[in-house]
């Protein structure tokens, strides 16, 4: 792709002009309109930001036409097969894989760090019993900043460290926290011997009282850290968006996590792993799977296929892809091959879809939340954790992406314009004119 400058021409004034054209490694080169406004005393118009990149990034990329993903370089399907979530995590913070000696001190790092501070766990005292678990972990992790002051000076890269090392490590302790107080069962303390996986399945399913009575299943922490890897991080999707925005004030890291927590949460976006075992259930047989097609078709019904369609895939996403041969691979491990009627529901509604002209021509494919939940609920997570497990995977994603924008010197506050369509100017009237 060639560095020449884009020219439009104003079909007004029939004067051309110039936008300067940045050129990336990989992928669509990007129009400078930063001088358009000033310039041409115009704004561009772009909802959902479909054209529009919003900074420059060196950590994800993705070629949705194609289905292509790559953290660093590195194509998601390579990582996948060889690499752990605390090698990927490194990876996505620093920029490159560990040596070994990096990844031991890395490790040792997030494992030192899973505790919470024991005021901090009155907070889940506070919350109803069925709150919520995502409004509960989006509510403590913005709590953060009032407890560890000593990692919210952003321009301090030390700092910067420790806050990336504490939100990834403490974050499951905090989603544990949260689905103890929704079972009413007291809170498990992390155990530093145990990996990152293995350690936050002991917090959710030990119960003190029964000790010994819960063993990780070494089969479940494999599937969960395959599930965390791909899960990582996704370039500038709606969450990640939402910390670099928040992040931009200088507003401290913590609160900008718990944003990009609370976007995630929407079924559009993370939730919909969630809603995705929902509609499975509301389908419940292979019979009823075209009423459903139909319904998502319908343009006066506001059903959609969930776990299909992706702003950014025109093509297979790769991680669905992984995922779904993960489901026959975990499900036979866990004992559940002959019992999984939501997974052959899924396969075959998958099948249908994409046989389908509608989901053919509008080029929609499974995305990654079609199949995560079916191995969630294998591994025993309640539906409404699901999103809390997305979060926990992102959290090291929303943490690089803020620590890339922080150092930025190009980075300024986010602050995008508008088409104003109220009224324009006029006169105040007296509540007894109006
Ligand atoms: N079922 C039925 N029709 C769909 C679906 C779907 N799942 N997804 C998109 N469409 C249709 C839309 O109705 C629209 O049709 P139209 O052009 O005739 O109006 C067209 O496909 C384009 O859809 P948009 O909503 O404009 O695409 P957008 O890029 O804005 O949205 C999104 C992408 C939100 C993911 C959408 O596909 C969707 O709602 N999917 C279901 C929810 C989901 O699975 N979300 C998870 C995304 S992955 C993630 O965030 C981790």
């Amino acid at each position: 792709m060639s560095d020449k400058p884009y020219s439009l021409k104003n079909t007004e004034s029939g004067a051309e002009f110039e936008l300067q054209r940045r050129t990336g490694t990989v992928g669509p080169s990007v129009l400078d309109i930063s001088s358009l406004y000033g310039k041409q005393g115009v704004f561009t118009y772009d909802l959902g930001f479909g054209s529009t990149a919003g900074c420059s990034s060196a950590i994800t990329y993705i070629d949705g036409e194609q289905g292509v993903l790559m953290y660093r370089g590195y194509p998601i399907e390579q990582l996948a097969e060889q690499s752990t979530f605390i090698e990927v995590a490194f990876l996505l913070l620093y920029g490159e894989l560990p040596t070994e000696s990096e990844l031991n001190a890395f490790d040792e790092s997030i494992r030192t760090h899973t505790m919470l501070h024991e005021s901090f766990l009155r907070f889940f005292n506070g919350f109803h019993h069925d709150a919520h678990p995502m409004a509960m972990v989006s509510g403590v992790v913005a709590c953060m900043s009032a407890f560890y002051h000593d990692t919210t000076d952003i321009q301090d890269s030390a700092d910067r460290d420790v806050f990336s090392h504490r939100i990834m490590a403490k974050i499951p302790t905090i989603a544990a926290a949260a689905y103890k107080h929704s079972l009413g069962q007291p809170f498990v303390y992390p155990k530093n011997e145990l990996d990152y996986c293995s350690n936050l399945l002991n917090m959710f399913f030990s119960v003190p009282a029964q000790s010994g009575s819960y063993e990780v299943d070494p089969v479940s922490a494999e599937a969960l850290n395959l599930l965390f890897v791909l899960h990582a991080d996704h370039e500038q999707n709606c969450s990640t968006s939402t910390v670099r925005l928040a992040g931009s004030s200088g507003t401290n890291p913590y609160s900008a996590i718990s944003a990009g927590i609370s976007a995630l949460w929407g079924p559009a976006h993370g939730g919909a792993n969630e809603a995705v075992i929902n509609m499975l259930e509301e389908i419940g047989n292979a019979k009823n799977i075209n009423k459903y097609i139909a319904r998502a078709k319908d343009k006066n019904d506001s059903f959609r296929l969930m776990g299909f369609g992706h702003r950014v895939y025109k093509n297979h996403d790769p991680r669905a892809t992984i995922i779904r041969q993960m489901c026959h691979r975990v499900l036979e491990k866990l004992d559940q091959g002959e019992d999984t009627p939501l997974f052959e529901l899924a396969l075959e509604l998958e099948q249908i879809a994409l046989k389908d002209s509608y989901f053919i021509e509008k080029n929609l494919y499974p995305n990654v939340d079609f199949y995560s939940g079916i191995i969630y609920q294998a591994l025993g997570i309640p539906k409404a954790m699901f999103t809390v497990m997305f979060a926990i995977a992102r959290t090291v994603g929303w943490a690089a992406q803020w620590r890339e924008m922080v150092r930025d010197p190009e980075s300024r506050i986010g602050r995008p314009r508008q088409l104003y369509i109220g009224r324009a100017q006029r006169d105040y009237q007296p509540i007894a004119d109006r």
